[in-house]
């Protein structure tokens, strides 16, 4: 009864998950909508209204069943309690469910109980192996089930590396670094989500943007670009007006941005937008006398449909992170849990659209080497940066990875020293849950400097 044995059911539990995602995936019936089917034999079982994730039946006819699970983005009927296991017994005429008793050593305030499984001993103890997320880790809990006193004993709990859920690194706590070069900007308390500096030293910021589970400060109004100029001694921000016909300023909701310059010197800024939780990129035309942005184009396309960060290589052409695969909020909630690492890099121009890297989990922020040759992937819950060459023919094949021991999102690249300069999340469940009294907090930036297209040299250093 080791950890290799428990490994195997939780693999196997997961696999199942998996493999019907991934059948889902291929006939992709997720727009389906469903009829009401009247079922002769169907009839509502009283105590488990608020829904139960998993069930595993005993030969003897008793079912266990859990009940509960939260995850951020997901529907909870029961935000407030904790998930519980419910004990049915199907040989009975109406069968009802009974609450099981968790002995004591267990933290049952936290109990978040997913997917179970049961294994029966030579001497018929009856054991229940339950995948728990207490605080959005993983693990999975042990009991022996005590069929008379209709009670589970704890007998332990199994961690590890290997069951995944480090990857929120939820229970890192961050400590404040006196930071003596910073000070705040007045006019992006809101937060910013992205920033891209000009040659010249001017500096666009994208701010306001209103993600799915992620806390907004302003979540009634629109989102804009700020203008900085940091030659100047104390520097400011202003806000750029966005002039253009057939551009609707009011569902802006600009995340990441980038920027072209033409022949021409003409500057064209790019911007991610999700207005009505849909994905666009605004192309606009940069009028620095005016301060403002002329509004050009609205680029949507089908490959396009979970828009993050994106990276110009022309006026209309680009390399763009989709963070999720599934557009569905229910159904990019699972792909997150679980790890299917099925977001992708696109790269897009007006006539030809194409997948050019795949299998990430999380794809967030995407830049390039000053000499244009590398493109770099930031890959947020596998913590990793990735570094791929870039062909004529703008494919990109992969040349290394680099470990980061943190959620990272965003990539700036020093134009001079090739540095790169990362917005990281240290816990990512912060971002995620905001907790005033516990804010995510100021996040030291990292700094990765890549010496030649074989050697990394890593070094954290808060900014
Ligand atoms: C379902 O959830 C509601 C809201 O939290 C709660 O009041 C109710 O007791 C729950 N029902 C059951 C059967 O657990
Ligand atoms: C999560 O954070 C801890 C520090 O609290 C660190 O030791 C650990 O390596 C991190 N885990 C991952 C998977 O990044
Ligand atoms: C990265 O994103 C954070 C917020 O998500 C923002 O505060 C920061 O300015 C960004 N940094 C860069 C280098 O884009
Ligand atoms: C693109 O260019 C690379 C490098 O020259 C080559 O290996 C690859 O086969 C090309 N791909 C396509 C689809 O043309």
């Amino acid at each position: 009864m080791g950890k290799l044995m428990a490994l195997i059911l939780l693999g196997a539990g997961l696999a199942l998950v998996g493999e019907r995602f991934l059948t889902l995936r291929e006939r992709m019936n997720a727009y389906r909508e469903v009829e009401s089917v009247e079922s002769q034999n169907c009839h509502l079982i009283e105590g488990i209204e608020n829904g139960s994730e998993d069930i595993d039946i005993l030969p003897s006819g008793l079912a266990f069943i859990s009940n509960g699970l939260k995850y951020p983005g997901m529907p909870d009927l029961a935000p407030d309690e904790p998930g519980r296991i419910f004990l049915m017994d199907l040989n009975e005429q109406n069968p009802r469910v009974q609450e099981l008793n968790i002995g004591d050593g267990f933290d049952k305030a936290s109990f978040n109980p997913h997917g179970m499984s049961t294994f029966i001993d030579k001497d018929q103890t009856v054991y229940l192996y339950v995948v728990n997320h207490p605080h959005m880790d993983s693990t999975v809990e042990i009991f022996k089930f005590e069929e008379q006193q209709r009670s589970l004993v704890y007998l332990k709990t199994i961690k590890h590396e290997l069951l995944k859920r480090a990857r929120m690194n939820a229970s890192r706590e961050v400590k404040s670094v006196e930071l003596p070069n910073c000070k705040l900007i007045k006019g992006i308390e809101t937060g910013a989500e992205d920033l891209e500096i000009l040659p010249n030293g001017l500096a666009f910021i994208s701010s306001g943007l209103r993600y799915p589970g992620v806390k907004s400060f302003e979540p009634d109004k629109p989102g804009k670009i700020l203008l900085m100029d940091l030659n100047k001694e104390d520097p400011t921000v202003l806000e750029l007006k966005m002039t253009g016909s057939n551009f609707d300023a009011s569902s802006f909701n600009p995340h990441g941005i980038s920027t072209f310059t033409d022949e021409d010197n003409t500057v064209y800024l790019l911007v991610v937008s999700h207005p009505d939780v849909k994905s666009t990129v605004e192309l606009f035309k940069f009028q620095e006398e005016e301060k403002s942005l002329l509004h050009l184009k609205t680029i949507k396309h089908e490959l396009l449909p979970n828009l993050n960060d994106l990276v110009a290589v022309g006026r209309e052409h680009f390399y763009a992170t989709n963070d999720h695969y599934f557009v569905d909020q229910y159904m990019r909630s699972w792909e997150l849990y679980l790890g299917l690492a099925w977001s992708n890099v696109v790269y897009y121009s007006p006539d030809d659209v194409r997948v050019v890297a795949s299998g990430f989990d999380f794809a967030n922020g995407i830049s390039m080497s000053p000499d244009r040759k590398y493109v770099y992937i930031a890959e947020l819950l596998a913590h990793k940066i990735h570094v791929y060459e870039k062909h004529a023919n703008w494919t990109l094949t992969p040349l290394k990875s680099l470990d980061c021991d943190t959620l990272v999102d965003n990539i700036s690249v020093d134009p001079v020293t090739g540095d790169l300069w990362v917005g990281c999340h240290p816990n990512g469940m912060k971002i995620f849950s905001y907790d005033p009294e516990n804010p995510p907090g100021s996040e030291p930036s990292e700094e990765h400097q890549l010496k030649d297209e074989r050697e990394f040299r890593v070094n954290i250093s808060p900014t």
